[in-house]
């Protein structure tokens, strides 16, 4: 798919082997600097391979004009069994290309995607609250908060901040 954006036309397309280089630099300082997501700070590259690429059903690259990876989305089940027609996804943008669109891009993606996957919701576990941007950015493409963890994240700087559970509904409500 490709999207337009006001400064360039982003691909978004499945992630291959040769991507993960610039995959894991953008994830790496993100996952470092530990206030958005709960992955370890001094994550292995071996591990946030299985964790970004491994474990989910699907990994994605948003690239520029030239090929630059700019952001990247995993998706997968958010949970096994009867829980598995919710879809869960994790998305990072790179430093240099914040607020450009990409996360929009991506997140608008990742919904088409889910649905061709079969699932029927989204559901995002654990926004922390003092990510407003994120948190403004979801509710924009839909997402409500549907219920907030009092202090269930430690923020490196902030300390015990809130973290919201985010969902949307993707398909009607037929059974
Ligand atoms: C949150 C994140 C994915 C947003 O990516 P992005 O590509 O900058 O987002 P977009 O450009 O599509 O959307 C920008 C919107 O988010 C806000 N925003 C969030 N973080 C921002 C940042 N660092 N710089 C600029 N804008 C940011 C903007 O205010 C803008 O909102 P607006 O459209 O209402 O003005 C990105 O900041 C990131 O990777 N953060 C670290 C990982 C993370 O928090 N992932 C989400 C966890 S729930």
């Amino acid at each position: 798919m490709t999207t337009a954006t006001p400064n360039s036309p982003l691909v978004i397309r499945p992630l291959v082997a040769a991507d993960w280089p610039a995959v894991w630099a953008l994830l790496q300082p993100t996952f470092a600097r530990a206030d958005t997501y709960s992955y370890p700070p001094d994550i292995s590259e071996p591990a946030a391979h299985a964790a970004w690429v491994e474990a989910p059903a699907g990994t994605f690259v948003a690239c520029d004009a030239d090929g630059t990876v700019l952001g990247t989305y995993c998706i997968k089940p958010n949970q096994p069994g009867q829980g598995a027609h919710v879809g869960n996804c994790g998305y990072v943008t790179a430093d240099a290309a914040r607020g450009r669109g990409v996360a929009a891009a991506m997140c608008e993606h990742s919904q088409d995607e889910a649905r061709r996957m079969g699932f029927r919701a989204m559901q995002f576990n654990f926004v922390v609250s003092t990510n407003e941007g994120a948190v403004r950015l979801w509710q924009r493409l839909g997402f409500a908060i549907v219920g907030t963890l009092p202090g269930a994240f430690r923020h490196p700087v902030r300390g015990y901040v809130d973290a919201h559970v985010m969902f949307k509904t993707l398909v009607g409500t037929e059974t």
